[in-house]
């Protein structure tokens, strides 16, 4: 085995750094996983409570999905896409199904490899039903940082070395009401963020319709129900019914990426379902396969998506609907039926906001909590309990890495992301499967956490 000082080294000599930003310097270095533990070079054990971004929602190493994977690998574990192979059509099957069942909408799916590919996808889809290119998203908002989902990102940081590919989305203020872009309070200020939005179609002046032929030039608003990279923020309800009458009046198309959300992290197969809206189209990605094999798809309308209109060739990877990817996104499908998930992920959120709220009780730098299933938030402040903190924020995620924490006796380290609009907010996305055991511990590490940084 590397050890950790020869392989940071290697590091700085042969990898590029553009593929992601270690927030901890030298990056941190694990060496086995299981369960809802990552493991490092000491073998001590770090509950992670952003299981890979939501991606390996399903536990590390969870062994139904290793062994179906293994059977895969000694079965078919490799054909090119112009051939079929059963798990590509069942899994699509089974999406269908669910959505159907949802939404009372047909529909068809069509895979990729990666979130920002299935953005990639839903754009070209947008694009060519409407044969215009623009497009609404959200400030604060996360599709990936591939040429045209950057566009629709929000920050410009991400676009800034490489120009524009894709037309820049219009971007709208989502519903962050602990930090309302308008400053109003979520209490009285009925909607004020819509009527904005809303006046927006108002006149022609205003830029977006032309009023002669009632057609707006924007295509499509993609969203995330909720926020990922953004905080793990939760609009209001009634938000999204009140958007979509807008969208709908005008011929907007409504897409809603689940890439970070969906597979039940809001307590709901799409986080949208919290919302009472049916989407046109759906992008998932990331859990589907726990984390496994990069697979990732959209699900669109019948009408967006039937061959005559999406015909052979619009989009292609040589890796998309692998059988690998596909056979343990079926498996995932299949799980998901045999148990209620939806009561199992909102009854562990609830006790976990519950203790989360408990701990903002006794630390004034906690500014605000939330949470809808097992999407959670902890927004990190200055004493105010409003200003934002980063630096707080980063020694906190910091000290969890050392290692260094104590519960009942034993060494532990705990693994956070930070989110949010000024790198305030931890995104919690534990395992769906975390039990009450190792959310007390989450919460009590937490709190360790907070009070040995805050006095440091
Ligand atoms: C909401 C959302 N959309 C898109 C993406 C991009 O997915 P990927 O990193 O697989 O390209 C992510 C990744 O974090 C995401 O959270």
């Amino acid at each position: 085995m590397v050890n950790d000082e020869e392989l940071t080294k290697k590091d700085s000599i042969y990898c590029s750094y553009g593929d992601t930003v270690h927030y901890a310097e030298p990056p941190k270095i694990f060496r086995r996983c299981e369960g809802n533990f990552l493991y490092d070079s000491m073998d001590v054990p770090y509950l992670d409570l952003q299981m890979w971004y939501s991606a390996a929602s399903f536990g590390y190493r969870n062994s139904r999905l290793s062994e179906v994977l293994k059977t895969q690998v000694d079965t078919l574990p490799q054909l090119a896409c112009q051939y079929l192979h059963e798990e590509k059509v069942l899994l699509a099957e089974r999406i269908c199904l669910a959505n159907e069942k949802r939404f009372k909408e047909k529909g068809r799916v069509n895979f990729n490899v990666g979130g920002a590919q299935a953005i990639e996808d839903a754009l070209k889809l947008v694009r060519n039903a409407k044969r215009r290119n623009l497009m609404f998203a959200f400030m604060g908002s996360y599709h990936g940082r591939t040429l045209g989902a950057s566009a629709i990102t929000s920050s410009y940081r991400y676009r800034r070395r490489y120009g524009h590919f894709s037309d820049r989305a219009q971007f709208i203020p989502f519903p962050y009401c602990f930090r309302c872009y308008y400053e109003k309070k979520r209490e009285d200020c009925d909607f004020y963020c819509i009527s904005q939005f809303e006046k927006l179609f108002e006149t022609e002046y205003y830029s977006v319709i032309d009023t002669k032929v009632m057609e707006s030039e924007y295509v499509a608003f993609f969203v995330e129900p909720i926020q990922a990279t953004g905080g793990y923020v939760i609009p209001p309800k009634g938000y999204f019914k009140r958007l979509k009458k807008i969208l709908d009046r005008w011929g907007i198309l409504l897409v809603d990426d689940e890439i970070q959300m969906g597979i039940y992290r809001a307590g709901t197969l799409w986080a949208i379902e919290n919302f009472e809206v049916t989407p046109d189209m759906i992008a998932f990605g990331k859990a589907l396969t726990n984390g496994l094999n990069p697979l990732s798809g959209i699900w669109a309308r019948e009408d967006l998506i039937n061959p005559t209109v999406f015909p052979p060739g619009s989009t292609h990877s040589t890796f998309s609907s692998n059988p690998l990817g596909t056979k343990i996104g079926l498996e995932v499908m299949r799980m998901l039926e045999e148990e209620d998930y939806e009561k199992k992920v909102s009854e562990s959120g609830k006790y976990f906001l519950s203790l989360l709220k408990d701990l903002q009780k006794k630390h004034r730098e906690i500014g605000d909590v939330d949470g809808l299933g097992l999407a959670l938030r902890v927004e990190i402040c200055a004493s105010d309990s409003f200003t934002p903190d980063r630096e707080l924020t980063e020694k906190i995620f910091l000290e969890g890495l050392k290692g260094r924490l104590d519960y009942k006796g034993s060494n532990y380290g705990l693994v956070l992301d930070i989110g949010g609009y000024y790198k305030n907010v931890f995104t919690l996305a534990p395992s769906l499967y975390i039990t009450r055991g190792e959310i007390d511990m989450a919460a009590e590490l937490l709190d360790q956490l907070i009070s040995r940084c805050k006095k440091a």
